[in-house]
């Protein structure tokens, strides 16, 4: 079970691998060789230098005599030549590839590497089996091989064709030329360890080099990915805040609408702030959530925004309602009800607004609810709305008392209000909390969220 789970795990990650490697195929191809290809670059002068160095001391040897009495002198000579021509030819080339001559930049970048592994492999392969003439050792080869393997990442399979035929020619060239059969044995061993240990090293390096490169790809395509979220969001954030801001300017719009509506009657100014203003700190004893408190508080304001579609006629009757008339009057809840359905923040509160003229009774309009099936808010606002209006002045009557607004609560709870909530207004009236409003507030002073 758990082996099993452990291939699953092993095969998951290597897909995982192989799929984020055909993502970056290309792009780890052509970092790689522009990687290649700058390091072949610098490595350039530096061989230049060192072929001269090497030029020279062959020069002096050979005026030693050296090359009269070991031949081989002379053929290192030669190679040394070789390298230095070779690496100047690579050097002028990649110049023209830095000035742009060549459109295809890529092509050159891995014609450049290639030559400089496959060069120097063969040339270290080469060296060392004209060392056999002089001193017997592979040095040389194990030097150079290690080298391209640094150097370079080369793909293992290019790299093992390289290697190998590298290594055919010194082995082919050190039977040859290697008389002594103990040397001979001992440079096929080392020769062979040195190779293969050479193209594993150069494998390693290609792979941590993939690997690297895919992690760094994958934590940038990450980080894009994130600032582009953060990008969206704070657009979103800003559209948001947009609207918020309309909505808000449309509630304010609204209510300001509302309390323009009573400025048209002087008895009646003011009178939605007091009534929120009552059923706020009604709220606030009871210990009603803020949500709610901010509900009631709109509430309190639009109650009666239906009235607007009620004729000034009968608005600002002094005397009592006709038959006809009453009906018009008694329809505003329904009214206003119509009017907020259009507001999306005032959905929460048109129940509020249809029946605040409920009665705990059931003997309010408009559908004649009874008891706790009037919703809580419109209680409340049925009992601020009752004191408002009994300690307001009126075109055919003076303001009465607070004291008397209170008995009439006391007179109509269970009837007309709801007796729990008209006991905690009078307790909040006693204990001295609740001042009666006088004069109408502005909106400022509200609290409105
Ligand atoms: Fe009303």
């Amino acid at each position: 079970m758990l082996n099993s789970y452990k291939r699953n795990r092993m095969l998951s990650i290597g897909e995982k691998f192989l799929n984020s490697f055909e993502n970056y195929k290309d792009e780890i191809k052509s970092e790689l060789e522009y990687i290649n290809y700058t390091r072949c670059h610098n490595f350039f002068i530096l061989l230049i230098a060192a072929s001269c160095i090497l030029i020279y001391t062959d020069i002096l040897g050979k005026g030693n005599g050296l090359w009269d009495k070991t031949p081989a002198y002379r053929l290192l000579f030669y190679s040394h030549i070789v390298i230095l021509a070779t690496m100047s030819g690579l050097l002028i080339l990649s110049w023209f590839t830095k000035i742009n001559f060549f459109k295809n930049k890529l092509f050159f970048y891995r014609f450049i590497s290639l030559f400089f592994a496959v060069f120097w492999t063969f040339m270290g392969a080469g060296t060392s089996v004209n060392d056999q003439l002089i001193h017997g050792q592979i040095t040389v080869y194990v030097f150079t091989s290690c080298a391209v393997a640094i150097i370079l990442y080369i793909k293992p399979f290019i790299s093992f064709i390289i290697y190998f035929l590298s290594y055919l020619i010194f082995i082919i060239g050190i039977t040859k030329v290697q008389g002594n059969y103990n040397i001979l044995r001992g440079n096929y061993i080392n020769g062979t360890l040195i190779v293969v240990v050479a193209w594993l090293l150069s494998v390693l390096l290609y792979d941590l080099k993939v690997k690297d490169f895919i992690k760094k790809k994958t934590i940038e395509r990450q980080r894009n990915e994130l600032q582009s979220t953060n990008r969206e969001l704070s657009k979103a954030n800003s559209q948001l805040e947009l609207s918020l801001r309309a909505l808000d300017e449309s509630q304010n719009m609204i209510f300001t609408l509302a309390m323009a509506l009573e400025s048209k009657d002087p008895y009646t100014h003011g009178h939605s702030e007091r009534v929120a203003e009552y059923s706020l700190e009604l709220a606030r004893y009871l210990g009603l959530p803020e949500k709610l408190q901010e509900n009631l508080w709109r509430a309190a304001i639009l109650h009666d925004i239906g009235k607007i579609g009620i004729p000034d006629a009968i608005l600002n009757k002094t005397g009592s309602l006709s038959n006809e008339e009453w009906p018009i009057m008694k329809s505003h809840p329904e009214n206003g009800e119509n009017i907020c359905s259009k507001l999306n923040f005032a959905r929460e509160i048109l129940p509020v607004i249809r029946y605040h003229h409920e009665r705990y009774d059931g003997n309010g309009y408009p559908d004649g609810l009874i008891g706790d099936n009037i919703p809580y808010l419109a209680r409340i606002i049925s009992i601020s709305d009752t004191v408002d209006a009994i300690t307001s002045k009126r075109s055919y009557r003076l303001p009465r008392t607070f004291q008397t607004a209170i008995d009439e609560l006391i007179k109509g709870a269970g009837t007309q209000f709801d007796p729990v909530l008209v006991n905690a207004f009078v307790e909040l009236f006693k204990s001295g909390k609740l001042v009666p409003k006088k004069e109408s507030t502005t909106l400022d002073k509200l609290r409105i969220t």
